[in-house]
């Protein structure tokens, strides 16, 4: 059920009839006060202008032709021509009757399913995963359950950075521990963020180790297979750091989602030569760039993307362009969505526009980069540790789930030792990520413990918490499962969370249009806060409640638990009975 769309369609129907096209935009939005009903349709005053009309005059026969009958009380004409809406009750209580009967909460089945790419988390391997990571990696795959979930095909990538120059200074500098006698096992034990730090000093300062590197980057390419069994050690053992964070995380990523840059190494030259052969790419001062009028800068010069280096080498750029052609025409998909910091904003830019005019994206295939923001300390600069480095993210989930288990054991009287860990488990991680998924994605945001921990604000101990509520007050009621009773909206406070409650594949729906899980995030908070405000308002457990009062009202409560728990299974948050 999505009323906005039951609205637009009415308001079109309404048009058509005023002999206006059928895809005149109605405008519809949830009113932001009561006292402009519910939703408002505000399509008229675009409308009128087109017409040459006064805006008030078409509201009003916009009004006349509104065919609301049973859905709506009042459609009332305000300011230039707003329309208030004003939902029935009675409606209402028959679609929550529906969502509630139904295994996908009432969201409407999606007939039109796309295929879907989602790039997503695709750290740089042969470095531990570190907080960079982690917005990349929870914000995609909330978009990725919340598609899946709609009834889109999703194909998950982890577009893992395993193919860089990188390699060449870590392998040159294993070879050299080999040469004195260092074996293979113990380095595959060591830290790599320290063998990375020690290659890329001597990287930096070692006369000769910068070419040695770049030798053995082309070497690692072009096949030669003791470079690759080398490389290999890297990889294996960085797959198996991320994969202790996803699983830390409850991320849904795979060995199986991983396409990592290497993937593409074979169809990179075919790029080169087509992109040349198109005269697309041109040579300059001994690399192969392609430049984009597009995206010229104030004085006119056209933006240059390097498509091959001076002396061979491929870049992240030319894997991209493969990456375009896999997905659009071997994939087939109809978006593509990929998740990094917004520093790679004009990297995205220059790959579609080269990719589109280069036919390896379809027409037919969205490419939609979504940048994010900056983690940033409570210092106000990028979060670091204490002494400058860069936190990583196995520590930094590890102490969520310490500090959780504190703030639990503070709140908590009558849980087992097991409860307590699954709880701490869940807080810490679910504040985490909530704290991030909640901001708007691209702005910048400030890490803080004690904010995501609270229990008071949108965050995750906030939202778990309101669900063990209302599963308690079930359990008093000793409601099962299965239990089922006639809703009747009566007090305001119940029809708000109705109204609330019906809104749920309306914000799905916005969620996946633009790839902003906050949206999500805002909803679930304010369902959870319209719950405390209806259960304030309309007991369900005190003596003397009519028995059909008190089921309708815990059929509601019902509803709630339902929603908040799969919204925040859509966010990838656990939640438990108790806490
Ligand atoms: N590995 C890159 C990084 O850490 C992100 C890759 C994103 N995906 C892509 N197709 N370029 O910045």
């Amino acid at each position: 059920m999505n009323i906005k769309h039951l609205l637009t369609e009415k308001t079109q129907a309404a048009f058509v009839a005023l002999g206006l096209p059928a895809d005149t935009n109605a405008a519809v939005t949830v009113s932001t006060k009561p006292e402009f009903g519910d939703y408002q349709i505000n399509g008229a005053m675009a409308a009128a202008k087109l017409l040459k009309m006064n805006p008030r005059q078409l509201a009003e026969q916009l009004v006349q032709k509104l065919e609301l009958a049973d859905i709506a009380d009042k459609a009332e004409i305000a300011g230039p021509g707003f329309i208030n809406v004003t939902l029935n009750k009675a409606w209402l209580a028959t679609q929550l009757q529906l969502a509630a009967a139904d295994s996908r909460l009432g969201v409407t089945a999606n007939t039109t399913p796309q295929t879907v790419v989602v790039d997503y988390s695709a750290p740089n391997l042969a470095k531990e995963m570190h907080v960079g990571h982690l917005r990349s990696t929870i914000i995609g795959d909330a978009v990725v359950r919340t598609l899946e979930f709609w009834g889109d095909k999703v194909i998950r990538q982890n577009h893992m950075g395993d193919w860089g120059t990188q390699f060449g200074m870590l392998i040159a500098h294993l070879e050299d521990k080999l040469a004195a006698g260092i074996d293979l096992e113990q380095v595959a034990l060591a830290d790599l963020e320290d063998f990375y730090r020690e290659a890329k000093k001597r990287f930096d300062d070692e006369e000769g180790f910068a070419d040695k590197a770049r030798d053995y980057v082309v070497k690692l390419q072009s096949g030669d297979v003791h470079c690759q069994k080398l490389w290999q050690l890297f990889i294996d053992t960085s797959i198996k750091h991320s994969d202790e964070v996803y699983q830390k995380l409850n991320v849904t990523l795979t060995h199986a989602d991983i396409k990592p840059e290497s993937a593409y190494n074979n169809m990179l030259q075919g790029i080169v030569d087509d992109l040349k052969q198109q005269q697309l790419a041109v040579e300059s001062m001994g690399a192969l760039v392609v430049f984009l009028a597009e995206l010229a800068d104030k004085e006119g010069n056209p933006s240059p993307f390097i498509i091959q280096k001076t002396g061979g080498g491929f870049l992240y750029s030319t894997t991209d362009l493969a990456a375009c052609q896999y997905r659009s025409h071997d994939l087939n998909a109809d978006r593509v969505i990929i998740f990094t910091d917004a520093r790679q904003a004009l990297h995205f830019k220059q790959v579609e526009l080269v990719a589109r005019k280069a036919g390896y994206l379809r027409a037919a295939t969205a490419y939609d980069h979504c940048p994010f923001g900056t983690m940033m300390g409570e210092d106000g600069k990028p979060f670091k540790t204490r002494t400058g480095g860069t936190v990583k993210l196995a520590e930094l989930l590890e102490e969520a789930v310490v500090r959780a288990k504190a703030v639990v054991q503070e709140k908590a009287t009558d849980l087992t030792e097991a409860e307590v860990a699954d709880v701490a488990r869940k807080v810490g991680i679910g504040a985490v990520k909530f704290a991030d998924l909640s901001k708007n994605r691209t702005s910048d945001y400030i890490f803080s413990w004690d904010a995501m921990l609270s229990f008071e604000g949108a965050t995750a101990p906030y939202l778990q918490y309101a669900y063990t509520r209302v599963r308690s007050i079930l359990r008093r009621a000793e409601i099962t499962d299965s239990f089922n009773a006639t809703l009747n909206l009566v007090e305001e406070q119940e029809k708000q969370l109705a109204v609330k409650l019906l809104r749920f594949e309306e914000t799905l729906q916005q969620v996946i249009k633009d790839a902003q899980p906050n949206l999500l995030c805002n909803y679930l908070y304010e369902l959870a806060s319209l719950y405390m405000t209806f259960y304030e308002a309309c007991p369900m457990l005190k003596d003397g409640i009519e028995p059909a009062v008190r089921d309708s009202r815990l059929m509601l409560s019902i509803i709630t638990s339902r929603i908040l728990k799969q919204g925040l299974d859509l966010l990838g948050i656990g939640v438990m009975e108790r806490m």
